[in-house]
């Protein structure tokens, strides 16, 4: 572990001495992105955290965070110093130099599309494509396909926003999950069928520290001749050891989906407990055959994975609501 502060306190050294050459604006952005950009070495080391030993982890991450800041800070100053030197220099008179210069900071992405990112980039390695679903979903697709009609006990599992009256036909809703995707991609593709599919979800639930009314899923569906129990366990254990690394302790147990036959659930070690990272299940044959195809030839997988619980267990956060407070304190971390 020591290599890697040392190589991240040269970088900030190097920076450091880099930056007093620096003589103009062009000069400085070239700087930028040497030193903190995204394809910079210190980009290239947060972005391999995840190979990192768990234990080692919390205070690389930190080290780079801070280094991080450390140089934005040399950047703000040098430019402010650019700045003033260009005003003090300048002879047009329309300018008032007196007046202090403004510098706007750079946006950057919200951990959550960095983590939803990730999650699509692995499971394209694993030979999944990306499809999107609406978000304002049908009673129809969300629930009655999915083998959960009105009067199923398992609404109850997806406290639901609804958009029309409840008693319409086939009321609007905003999707609870990315499952109804399953349907909508089975009625117009056939198999082979290998999709990822990513969207907002919505729950009509209190929030607590692992729970948001509105979260990001990511649905999978596999879809062949032959598909396996262990071809469902192999691509779960492959996906979690690319996120987490090599040393993520991950339990697959026993859960009930109306639509898969067996249902299960991954969860992932943390903080001293399991949490719940995402549902799967072989698809259930019913399901199968409402699309058209021989259930005793062809067999499927599905999963729908929790995009805010993955990035809490990439970054070590303890509480999911800190994505969506909007604390410039903590989204300036990423
Ligand atoms: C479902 O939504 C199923 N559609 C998953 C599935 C797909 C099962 C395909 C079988 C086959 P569940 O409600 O458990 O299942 O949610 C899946 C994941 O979404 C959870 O493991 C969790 O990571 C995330 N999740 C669910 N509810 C919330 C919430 N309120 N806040 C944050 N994340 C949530």
């Amino acid at each position: 572990m020591k290599s890697i502060e040392n190589q991240i306190d040269k970088i900030l050294q190097d920076g450091q001495a880099a930056i007093v050459d620096v003589q103009d604006k062009d000069a400085l952005q070239a700087w930028r992105s040497q030193y903190t950009g995204r394809s910079s070495e210190l980009a290239g080391i947060l972005k391999n955290l995840k190979d990192i030993p768990q234990e080692n982890r919390k205070d690389i991450g930190q080290k780079i965070n801070s280094i991080k800041q450390e140089l934005e800070t040399l950047f703000d100053s040098k430019s402010n110093e650019l700045v003033n030197n260009s005003s003090q220099t300048s002879s047009d008179s329309s300018i008032d130099v007196s007046l202090p210069g403004t510098y706007k900071k750079n946006g950057h992405l919200h951990p959550i599309t960095l983590a939803l990112r990730e999650t699509l980039n692995v499971l394209s390695r694993l030979g999944f494509s990306t499809v999107e679903g609406p978000e304002a979903e049908s009673s129809y697709y969300n629930f009655d396909r999915l083998r959960i009609p009105d009067d199923h006990p398992a609404r109850d599992m997806w406290d639901t926003f609804w958009l029309d009256a409840e008693q319409s036909k086939d009321p609007l809703l905003l999707r609870t999950h990315t499952s109804p995707m399953q349907i909508r991609f089975l009625e117009k593709n056939d198999p082979p069928i290998r999709i990822a599919v990513p969207g907002k979800c919505y729950r009509y639930e209190a929030t607590d520290a692992t729970h948001e009314w509105m979260m990001h899923q990511v649905e999978i569906l596999a879809i062949d001749k032959g598909i396996s129990i262990s071809n469902l366990k192999g691509t779960l254990q492959s996906f979690a050891y690319k996120m987490f690394g090599a040393d993520a302790k991950i339990m697959l147990r026993n859960s009930y989906f109306p639509f898969v036959e067996p249902g299960v659930e991954m969860a992932v070690f943390f903080r001293g407990e399991w949490l719940e990272v995402m549902g799967a299940g072989m698809v259930h044959p019913d399901i199968i055959e409402a699309a058209g195809y021989d259930p005793n030839i062809y067999s499927g997988f599905a999963a729908g994975m929790g995009i805010e619980r993955i990035a809490m267990l990439l970054w070590d956060i303890d509480d999911i609501r800190y994505f969506y407070q909007n604390d410039l304190r903590f989204l300036n971390k990423f």
